[in-house]
């Protein structure tokens, strides 16, 4: 514990000694140009990372300009607060048109009714909350499961802890996708939905969605596609001859999506998408209160009030990128992504976990794959780990599509692994933390990670 929060501190923590503290409020307010200027010399020197397109996902975008656009949106409307749509019904207009533009481009009708969230978790806790309510209303569930491949995102088994829903996790194929027969087999009378991914986080890969449509048609249940991730890429990815299989509302099983603007969509962190296929879904979504001394009280999200400037950059990002633009933006991923894959396919004791069109990942049966990930963020790297199986992940961004990273990127691969191999040193960095976790108990890895988690937050 004490070597982990040791290189903890020096992560997550390194700024206690070279900027001032503020543990409580200033006497005084600051002078705000000093003030700007602390933001400045520790965000500046952090974006230097992805902008040179060294990180892993997290910033999809990035450039200049377009960021400064997406800013200048967010201020002129950073006042605006859509829990009053009568003072600013503009968000309103911005919120419907969002929906309405990702609805279309996911093949949606004029029936589909969703809302913009904070991001792709809230869009999914959102969405099981809605088949919860509705599984209660329609068929009398009080004892609601979901059936999901282990791949699904993290946020569903909030999700599920958040509303008392029990999560029934299935295996995966050999090809890291999920099981529609697995998933078939753990229908009862409890299922209030079942989930597949396009594609998932781990792999990204793409889940047989026509296969668990036609499982959810047959079964008379809803079906959650979670596009969080690939829900901007593979509309284009289509139209550009990738060979990517249906996914979205054409398939007839599928009942929600979520979809993230704050990812390929390109809009500034905080927005997302959740869009079902009608209003007889939706309406379990809202939340109204007609009896509340403090007036007519209702809410669409989880939030109440809300960042009417992140609704307004977003819808901003969408109109600047239009349908030209997310083609041509897809077309430079997917083409950068394919090299980095060939390329990773050489490197002699890496081996690719699944096909996917732009996320890369990769393991090992010749070398510790987290060591491999530690000598890479020695070079500057930041990979997304992942365990049960090992694996390392890179998901490809325009960030990669900038002359020479690719090239970098594999590089500092293949020299990792080479150095891996040798394995002289000491565990350091993260490879210890994910061993632990690998071997330990899942309950045990809770209990251990709550401990650091709370470390962080104090
Ligand atoms: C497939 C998928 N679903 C959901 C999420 C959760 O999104 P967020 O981090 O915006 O809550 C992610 C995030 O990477 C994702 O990749």
């Amino acid at each position: 514990m004490e070597d982990m929060i040791k290189e903890m501190e020096r992560r997550f923590k390194p700024y206690a000694e070279e900027f001032s503290s503020f543990k409580s409020l200033p006497e005084k307010g600051l002078d705000r140009e000093k003030i700007l200027e602390l933001v400045r010399s520790m965000v500046s020197a952090e974006d230097k990372r992805w902008r040179d397109g060294y990180v892993s996902g997290a910033v999809y975008h990035g450039e200049r300009d377009h960021v400064d656009f997406t800013n200048l949106a967010y201020s002129i409307a950073s006042q605006v607060n859509p829990l009053h749509p009568d003072v600013w019904p503009s968000s309103l207009k911005f919120e419907n048109e969002i929906v309405s533009m990702v609805g279309s481009m996911l093949h949606g009708d004029d029936r589909i009714r969703g809302t913009v969230t904070s991001g792709g978790t809230e869009s999914i806790l959102l969405a099981m909350k809605t088949y919860r309510d509705y599984a209660m209303a329609e068929r009398g569930i009080t004892a609601p499961e979901i059936a999901l491949p282990v791949s699904a995102h993290a946020a569903f088994d909030k999700a599920c802890h958040y509303f008392g829903i029990k999560p029934v996790w299935t295996e995966l194929r050999d090809d890291y996708s999920a099981d529609p027969e697995r998933i078939k087999e753990k229908i009862n009378e409890n299922t209030i939905a079942i989930v597949g991914s396009a594609p998932g986080f781990p792999y990204g890969v793409i889940d047989p969605l026509k296969e668990l449509s036609d499982v959810a048609v047959e079964k008379g249940v809803p079906l959650h596609v979670d596009a969080c991730l690939g829900g901007f890429l593979l509309p284009w990815a289509k139209k550009l001859g990738y060979g990517i299989p249906e996914f979205d509302f054409n398939l007839e099983g599928v009942t929600s999506i979520s979809v993230d603007t704050h990812k390929y969509g390109y809009a500034p962190k905080g927005t997302s998408v959740i869009l079902y296929r009608n209003s007889e879904l939706f309406q379990h979504q809202l939340y109204v209160k007609g009896d509340w001394p403090g007036g007519i009280y209702f809410s669409p999200t989880l939030a109440g009030s809300r960042s009417g400037g992140v609704i307004a950059s977003a819808w901003a990002a969408l109109l600047e990128m239009g349908k030209s633009g997310y083609l041509e933006y897809a077309r430079r991923i997917l083409e950068t992504a394919s090299a980095i894959r060939r390329g990773v396919k050489e490197i002699a004791g890496l081996k690719l976990m699944g096909e996917s069109p732009f996320v890369i990942a990769f393991t090992s049966d010749e070398v510790n794959i987290y060591r491999v990930m530690d000598l890479m963020a020695r070079r500057s790297w930041n990979l997304n780990g992942l365990h049960r199986p090992p694996g390392v992940h890179l998901a490809v961004t325009i960030r990669h599509t900038m002359r020479g990273v690719a090239e970098r990127f594999l590089a500092d691969l293949s020299e990792s692994v080479v150095e891996a191999r040798k394995n002289t040193e000491e565990d350091s960095g993260m490879a210890p933390i994910y061993g632990m976790a690998a071997t330990f108990p899942s309950d045990a890895v809770r209990e251990i990670m709550k401990t650091l988690v709370e470390w962080m937050y104090s």
